[in-house]
Formats: C-alpha cells, structure tokens, sequence
C-alpha cells in the first residue's frame, strides 16, 4: 500500500503531541482513514489503527511480546531494561513483556489466584469506594482524581494483597512512586521517588511473603506462597516482580477509567440520567466508557515471522504497536463511533488488548467501576464541571486527567 500518512511518528498520537493530547481522534481519524497500516521509521514500528487488524494482531498467540526479540534501534527494543540484560527473563520483567514457556508459568498461577480473590471482592470493594466518597460527601467543592479516583484502586489492591493496615500510608506512597516509571520524561526527583518506591515495595513484599508463609492470611499473598510450597514453579523474585506488576498495570489505569467516565457522564446528562435511572445499565455503561475514553492508547507485539497486513509486508522482528483508541472508534465496527452511549450494544471493544497477554486485570478493573458508577452519581447528583477545558496528563500513550475540579 502507498503511504500518505499524516503524521511521521507514532508519539504524535499520544499525549506527548500537544494536539493528541487534547483530541487523539484529531491524529488517530485521518490516521487509520489514510494509512491505516503505518510504518513509522523512527521507533522502528508498524501502527495499526483498523478494529480487523488490531484485534486480529492481539488475539494472535504465536507472536513475540519480549522487546528482545524486536530489530536494532527499535523502540520495543530500548524499553528492556538494558543493564539486566543477563538475567533469566523472570529476574528482569513482569509477565506483560514476558513470552512462553516464562509468561505461561507465571501468568496461569497468579490469574487462578487473582480471579478467584477478585470473584469474592465486591462486598469489600464496594465498602471502599463508600469510605472514600464519604471523604469528600460535605465537601462544596472537590478534585475528583485526587481525592476519588487515586485512592480506589491503590486501597482496593492493597486489600487484595493483604498489606496491612498500618502501612497503608506507606503503601499509597510507593504505588505512586511505581507508577512515575511509565513516564519516559520523568524529572530527577520523581526518578528518586520512584526508585524509592521500589526498592521499598520490593522489600515490604519479602516480608509479606516470609510473614505469610508462618502465618496465612485470607490474602493474594498468601495463595502465591502456598501455590509454591505445593510446588509451582515460580521464584520469589517473580513473585515480587509481578506483584508489583498489578500495582503499575493496574492503579492508574483504573483511576482514569473512574476520572474519563465522570468527565463523560458531566459532559453527557442524557446518558447520566439513563444511568442513574436504571442501574442494570451500570456494566454496559462501564464497557463504553473503555471503548470511547479508555486508559490505554496502545499495545504492542513483535512479529516472529514475515506476513502481510492491508497489503504491507512486514519482517520478522518487526515491532507492532496496535492503537486500541483507534479501534475503538472504527466506523466500520462501531455505529456513531464518536457518540458516547451507554446503551450500545454489538462489538466488543480492545480496551484491554487480547489473546495471551489480555489484562490480568480486567475483571477487578470493571468491578472497581461497576461499584463506583453503581452509586456514585446517586451520592452526587447535582455534580458540575469547574476545569473545562480539560486538564489532561501528558503521560505518552496513556489517557487521563490530571484533575478534575468538581462542584456539587
Ligand atoms: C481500566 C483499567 C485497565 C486497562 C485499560 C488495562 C489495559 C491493559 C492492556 C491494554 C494490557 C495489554 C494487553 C495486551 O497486550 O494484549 C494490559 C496488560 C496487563 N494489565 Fe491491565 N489494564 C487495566 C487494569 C489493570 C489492573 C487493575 C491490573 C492489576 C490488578 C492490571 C494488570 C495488568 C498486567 C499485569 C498486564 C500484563 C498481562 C500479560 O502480559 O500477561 N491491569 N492491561
């Protein structure tokens, strides 16, 4: 396929480019419109924007995910961590960046024991999100990320976990720190915090294992080291990497699947008033929210073979980033794909990738959600808007807000 592509690189997407950054439709529209199989010469990686190839690419379970296998220069290649290089993959990164037999080891245990914990949490999950509503209930005025959003999850995680109550504090701070390793351009100081933060989680999780090996508690923590003593294969080292994992996959994502969709139903009182009259909307409503505002703009696999995609031939070794914000916004899948509506029915969106690799996360994402807009604007009705336009964070490929002022 002949290229006229609107943009040079793929950055111009995401929120480092400050007109993604208010509107990534404005980039992400003329993209998968004109050249919706996109070679991008300076990260060395194809984007795919169209709803088929995207969702073909992340369900296929025979391509690479490690950026170790992605050519020289390429950007999927400079994401490894470079100085760990010698060790075994499981000693260097979590599951997310991790390919078979490795991802397959580590991935099956800690889903069974993740979804299982998640299965019995909504009661615990909804006594969170009324605990932290009360903080700001008598309040004229509040930011709905800062005080709302961010607590959540960090809290709801932590139980999970069974970190305990007394270092609670300590935990919210290092989930913040942890995070700040998504942003490329971070400043001295956040990569001392975040440095921090890990070193410190990494050892509060030593002592939650050793702890919970003498003494089991009804925790994530303490399903992983009993699945160890019964003999799966997994070192404590990959334990913590991939504790940590779920912590920086899964807090900021869901504080901006809370923060996109408050924004949406301030800016939509039709679709509110939909909402807050029939709560059996709540789960669809949740699932539009991630197909028209989702957290996440992209993923990313490498290919371990030639193929063709719309006509281009790609290379072994290739790196493919699929735009899931494109996706989910192709009109050849998605009727009115820039409406927002909570009723819609049909495809489902690619919010959380797909195939092997699809996000761990996702059930505890959606029951954090579910719980939150099952009550929140019932607590709330009378909410409005203060920052418009927007604040949003310029944190590349991720899409969210820095705060949101709210009156009630
Ligand atoms: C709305 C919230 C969330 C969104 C939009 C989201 C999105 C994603 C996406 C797009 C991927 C990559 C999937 C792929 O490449 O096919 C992913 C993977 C992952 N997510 Fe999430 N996520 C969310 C919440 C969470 C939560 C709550 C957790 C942890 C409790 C989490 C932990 C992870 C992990 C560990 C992976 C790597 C899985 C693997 O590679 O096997 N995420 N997520």
């Amino acid at each position: 396929m002949t290229q006229t592509a609107p943009i040079t690189n793929i950055l111009e997407t995401s929120a480092f480019d400050p007109i993604a950054k208010e509107d990534p439709h404005a980039r992400l529209k003329p993209l998968r419109e004109q050249c919706p199989v996109f070679r991008d010469e300076v990260t060395k990686t194809w984007m795919l924007s169209r709803y088929a190839d995207v969702r073909a690419m992340v369900n296929d379970r025979t391509l690479w995910r490690n950026g170790v296998h992605a050519e020289e220069g390429s950007f999927a290649r400079f994401l490894l961590n470079a100085d760990k290089a010698d060790l075994p993959p499981g000693e260097r990164q979590s599951i997310l960046t991790m390919d078979d037999p490795d991802h397959q080891r580590i991935r099956t245990p800690l889903a069974k024991a993740l979804y299982a914990r998640v299965a019995k949490a909504r009661a615990k999950i909804d006594k969170i999100v009324s605990d932290v509503l009360d903080t700001v209930q008598a309040k004229a005025s509040f930011d709905l990320i800062n005080e709302v959003a961010i607590p959540i999850p960090i809290v709801t995680i932590a139980r999970i976990l069974g970190v305990d109550d007394t270092r609670l504090e300590e935990f919210r701070d290092w989930s913040e720190g942890l995070i700040l390793g998504l942003n490329p351009v971070r400043s001295a100081e956040e990569t001392a915090h975040m440095e921090r933060s890990s070193a410190a989680m990494d050892a509060y999780f030593t002592e939650l294992m050793a702890a919970r090996r003498a003494q089991p508690g009804d925790d994530l923590v303490s399903d992983m080291v009993a699945l160890q003593a019964e003999g799966a294969e997994l070192r404590d080292v990959e334990l913590r990497i991939n504790l940590q994992a779920l912590l920086v996959g899964g807090n900021l994502t869901t504080t901006d699947l809370i923060g996109n969709g408050v924004r949406q139903f301030l800016l939509n009182p039709v679709q509110k008033a939909k909402l807050v009259a029939d709560p059996s909307l709540v789960p669809g409503a949740v699932e539009e929210i991630l197909r028209y505002e989702g957290p996440v703009d992209v993923t990313g696999r490498v290919l371990d073979r030639d193929r063709e995609v719309g006509g281009c031939p790609m290379h072994k070794s290739q790196s493919v980033t699929m735009s899931l914000r494109g996706a989910n916004r192709d009109p050849e899948v998605f009727e009115r794909p820039d409406e927002f509506d909570i009723t819609r029915k049909g495809t489902p969106h690619v919010s959380f990738g797909g195939g092997a690799h699809i996000c761990i996360g996702a059930p505890l994402a959606r029951m954090e959600a579910v719980s939150f807009f099952s009550t929140f604007f019932q607590r709330f009705p009378n909410l409005r808007l203060v920052d418009e336009p927007p604040q949003w964070r310029a944190l590349p490929f991720f899409r969210g807000l820095e705060r949101l002022r709210v009156e009630a």
